[in-house]
């Protein structure tokens, strides 16, 4: 039994007024809010247990680095890795997309090869493949979303030619909540020995992942829309994958020995990490990891699934607003516009004055909002501890922008 009120005990912030009214968070796709279990991570490791990790031999050095490193078995277990040793810490998925285009990538393919990415894909996981199209003619090749916001994975499956040397492809699109079946495309493009990379930054939220039943090469997650701290995050890389890299970052701690005129590095996973890390923050991350752990990623699934069809219902009853990519299996994620002269922003300030929380805008996924012919979208994006109640004050809202601009 899930109890939504226990949930949100957990997390200080959801007891404040915005505007006078309590507040009602639905901006989880853009960044979740932190239970006190993370906070209070947080506050006990600088106040009590702060070092930095791998340098020193005093205790607070060791203690700090044993804190920091468990977090990567943390991460394996979250996701069903084979490994620790295959999960590298960034600073969240733009990161860890940036460090598979940089050194997996750039050094393996040629111009004229191919990478395969749908029209959702968030720019974090568009931008670091048009720096290979831009610098060294790698060929990026779209495909298309349906009127309903579906991702045939045949249609991506489809796409994979001989040129082809990456899959990069979302497991949940932030803009419309669309869930794809990767499974079924890594299964294929392995048959055609094609890595797949896929961004979790918004599916590892919303649903149980396996990575070693997924058969993923590459996985992002990002730690502070999984109610962890912001500048915390990691990539599962297939062994394999990793073994291929170069490294990404050059610097302290990703280094074996440096000399006048040579350079040995550190073993895998340290060799993609330079510089002093995000030593809190991960340490925070591990926390929120096994707090969603601890509740049960099924649990919250299925939580989020009845918000969904809640507030699916209710938007449906709304004529006068279209809910953009409205697919029968997508997550609580709602992007919509209202018929009229309302823009996203204007709906969004007036949501915001009834304490509601909202983004407006293209959410980072332009090629997604051009393929939907909108300019900008108002998204309301669900989390473990939203309520029904709340997708009711949702729904009230926007009857009153309605009545406004109607
Ligand atoms: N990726 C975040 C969002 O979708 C910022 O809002």
């Amino acid at each position: 039994m899930y109890d939504v009120n226990a949930v949100r005990a957990d997390f200080p912030i959801l007891s404040r007024q915005v505007n006078n009214r309590p507040l009602v968070y639905l901006d989880n796709g853009a960044s979740a809010q932190k239970p006190k279990v993370v906070i209070d991570a947080i506050t006990t490791a600088y106040s009590h247990e702060y070092a930095n990790v791998h340098r020193g031999l005093h205790t607070l050095s060791n203690l700090a680095t044993e804190k920091y490193e468990a977090v990567r078995g943390i991460v394996a277990r979250f996701l069903n890795a084979p490994s620790e040793d295959e999960i590298v810490f960034t600073s969240g998925t733009t990161e860890g997309i940036n460090l598979i285009s940089y050194a997996w990538a750039a050094p393996r393919l040629q111009p004229g090869d191919e990478i395969v990415l749908s029209v959702m894909e968030h720019h974090a996981n568009i931008v670091p493949w048009h720096f290979l199209r831009e610098r060294q003619g790698v060929v990026l090749k779209w495909v298309e979303v349906d009127a309903k916001g579906d991702l045939d994975p045949q249609a991506v499956i489809d796409a994979i030619g001989p040129r082809t040397k990456l899959v990069a492809i979302t497991q949940m699109s932030n803009v419309t909540g669309t869930v794809v079946d990767v499974a079924r495309i890594c299964a294929a493009a392995r048959e055609k020995g094609v890595p797949v990379l896929v961004d979790g930054s918004q599916g590892a939220v919303h649903m149980p992942v396996d990575v070693s039943a997924m058969g993923c090469d590459f996985y992002a997650i990002t730690g502070h829309k999984l109610y962890g701290p912001s500048g915390s995050g990691a990539m599962f890389i297939a062994k394999e994958r990793m073994a291929e890299m170069r490294p990404f970052l050059g610097g302290g701690d990703m280094i074996r020995e440096v000399g006048r005129d040579f350079v040995s590095y550190n073993d895998a996973p340290m060799k993609f990490e330079a510089g002093t890390p995000g030593i809190v923050q991960q340490i925070g991350m591990g926390v929120a990891l096994n707090y969603l752990m601890g509740i049960g990623m099924d649990k919250i699934a299925a939580h989020e699934q009845s918000l969904r069809d809640h507030a699916r219902a209710k938007l449906a009853g709304l004529n006068w607003l279209t809910v953009q990519g409205n697919s029968d299996t997508k997550g609580a994620i709602f992007s919509f516009t209202l018929q009229g002269a309302a823009h996203a922003h204007d709906i969004s300030t007036i949501l915001d004055k009834r304490g509601i929380a909202v983004r407006a805008g293209t959410h980072c996924a332009m090629p997604l909002m051009e393929h939907m012919g909108v300019g900008a979208t108002c998204r309301a994006s669900f989390g473990m501890y939203n309520t029904l109640e709340e997708v009711d004050k949702l729904v009230d809202a926007l009857e009153f922008c309605h009545e406004l601009f109607g």
